[in-house]
């Protein structure tokens, strides 16, 4: 694409050979709207060199300029230039660049030869996997593409909580009153009955606790009845997680969870031994972080047992051995903020530099209209009822909207899924927000659906027009105010793209396709596009094009499919 404002750059030091070119680059400005111009270059700094009023310096320059074609036109306002860039010029270029990258506009190298490990999802084993964990999966999955495409060698972790005292209470439980047969035919749900059984047993019968506790001292001594039991939990575990990671396209490099790290944690507790940071504190080892303004961590129980922290902290260690990354994300829920400041402190007094590459990305909350959910109680809404659910009510949508399209299951997956995607990274993830299922599926909505529809309307117009759409096009007959305004929606999605990366908020990229959405509509309400004058086509064609691949990118970096019919 044209760097307009590199471009202005040269023209601009013809006039003012006193500055540098990175000096007048630097100076340059975007005005705060576009009556204003498109770039802004303030006088003020060149009193001194002309010795003159900035404004009367901004006149002279605005006189003498040698503007070339690319300018429509200059103003002055007080002390400032403002540029106009020529429509014709910024479409073509825009336009243009798009027809050429296609899949690929917006996609960057500057992440090359950089790893950056995205570690989302990562639910407890032999738990439901419920909506709580949507959040994670789902702005994980995206963030992992977003670095992807911009160029990032990027490693997907799923820390799996498999390990940790409860599997002590679920062996008990296992042994007292689990059989196989039932956990085999509905492995979740059995296992979690019986982890509620165990607590109300355990409220009465405070022994169970102790029998918990030996059981999982000796899955970590590496006993073969517990080892086996618990391996068996995993493995059915996952095979559930695996279902809806399935229909979500979601992929992990590597699923290293908590048990990965249990004979990697001597190690570490050994490294901050030498580091000097563990104090006893009732027998129990911690490192105090009081002068930081925070709860000790608690790194070993007077039994000797380790934690979830002390998990993490061998776990940095190994990953930045083994990947040597650049970035090492956590995107965990905001609950966990305490812990991973605990974390990173411990981390970075253990004289580990690259503690500040780590990053945890947390999020709000996600509640139900129907309610709290409550594992030990059993009030779970899992995930994959969630989006089965979402697929079944699209199906019945698009029956009534569009009864003939072929191959309805498939379409209605990718939107009933897609819409539920969506709408997790639809809001700043921080904010707590309230799922609602009308919000979801609402085709006119700022909603997945209506991206995705407003994208299979433009593949549409493609197919229908049957004709190539060329770079060749006639810009000029695009220059109206609405068409403007989906070519400039188009032309901030690289930087879009580059902000959410930075930010680690896919909801900057959501937010910009709703825009684009609505502005192609706007457009494709306004200008007929398959008309008889061929140039007028062929030019409306090079925008419906444009738009048709921008959102499909932008989908495809949520993790959401882009249906061409609906
Ligand atoms: N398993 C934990 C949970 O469900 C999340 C793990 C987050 N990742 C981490 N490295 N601590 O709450």
């Amino acid at each position: 694409m044209t760097d307009f404002k590199k471009k202005l750059s040269d023209v601009l030091g013809k006039s003012i050979p006193q500055l540098t070119q990175e000096e007048i680059l630097a100076m340059i400005e975007i005005p705060p709207n576009s009556e204003m111009g498109d770039f802004a270059f303030p006088c003020f700094k060149l009193a001194k060199v002309f010795r003159k009023a900035p404004n009367l310096i901004a006149e002279d320059i605005a006189t003498n300029l040698h503007k070339g074609d690319f300018i429509e036109r200059v103003e002055t306002a007080g002390a400032y230039l403002n540029f106009f860039i020529d429509k014709k010029h910024f479409i073509k270029s825009v336009i243009g660049e798009v027809l050429l990258k296609k899949e690929t506009y917006g996609s960057s190298l500057m992440g090359n030869g950089k790893n950056v490990i995205v570690e989302f999802s990562s639910p407890n084993i032999a738990k439901p996997f419920h909506i709580g964990h949507i959040r994670t999966t789902v702005i994980g999955n995206s963030l992992y593409k977003i670095y992807k495409f911009l160029g990032y060698n990027t490693i997907t972790i799923n820390h799996l909580g498999d390990y940790g005292t409860q599997f002590g209470k679920l062996i008990v439980a296992y042994k007292k009153w689990g059989n196989e047969e039932e956990v085999r035919a509905n492995p979740i749900p059995t296992l979690l009955k019986l982890y509620i059984k165990f607590h109300e047993e355990a409220e009465e019968k405070p022994e169970l606790e102790d029998e918990s506790r030996e059981w999982f001292k000796k899955l970590e001594n590496k006993d073969e009845e517990a080892t086996k039991l618990w391996g068996w939990f995993r493995e059915v575990s996952l095979d559930e997680f695996n279902r809806v990671y399935n229909m979500l396209n979601i992929k992990f490099d590597s699923y290293a969870g908590e048990s990965f790290y249990s004979d990697k944690m001597p190690d570490a507790v050994k490294k901050m031994e030498e580091a000097n940071i563990l104090k006893k504190s009732k027998g129990a080892d911690i490192v105090d972080l009081e002068e930081f303004g925070m709860p000790p961590a608690l790194i070993r129980k007077r039994d000797g047992s380790t934690l979830y922290i002390t998990r993490d902290i061998a776990a940095a260690i190994y990953r930045k051995e083994t990947y040597d990354f650049y970035k090492n994300i956590y995107v965990v829920g905001s609950q966990q903020n305490l812990h991973f400041q605990q974390w990173k402190k411990v981390v970075e007094l253990m004289g580990y530099d690259w503690a500040d590459d780590c990053v945890h990305v947390p999020f709000g909350m996600v509640s139900l209209e129907e309610g709290t959910m409550s594992t030990r109680k059993g009030r779970v809404v899992f995930l994959e009822d969630v989006f089965n659910k979402a697929v079944d009510k699209t199906k019945e949508i698009i029956k009534e909207k569009s009864p003939n399209l072929e191959d309805l299951d498939t379409v209605a997956n990718q939107v009933g899924i897609g819409a539920v995607m969506f709408q997790e990274l639809s809001n700043n993830r921080i904010k707590d927000y309230v799922f609602n299922w009308d919000k979801v599926l609402n085709f006119e909505g700022e909603t997945g659906p209506y991206v995705q529809y407003t994208h299979a309307r433009a593949c549409s117009v493609l197919r229908r027009a049957g004709v190539s759409v060329e770079d060749s096009f006639k810009a000029e007959l695009l220059v109206d105010d609405v068409t403007l305004e989906v070519v400039k929606k188009i032309q901030q999605f690289p930087q879009i793209i580059k902000d959410s990366q930075r930010k680690n908020e896919p909801s900057i990229i959501t937010r910009h396709i709703i825009d684009l959405a609505q502005a192609f509509n706007r457009f494709y309400h306004d200008h007929p596009i398959l008309v008889e004058d061929e140039n007028l086509k062929k030019a409306r064609l090079a925008i419906v094009f444009a738009t048709k691949e921008v959102l499909s990118i932008g989908l495809y970096l949520l993790g959401i499919k882009a249906p061409e019919k609906m």
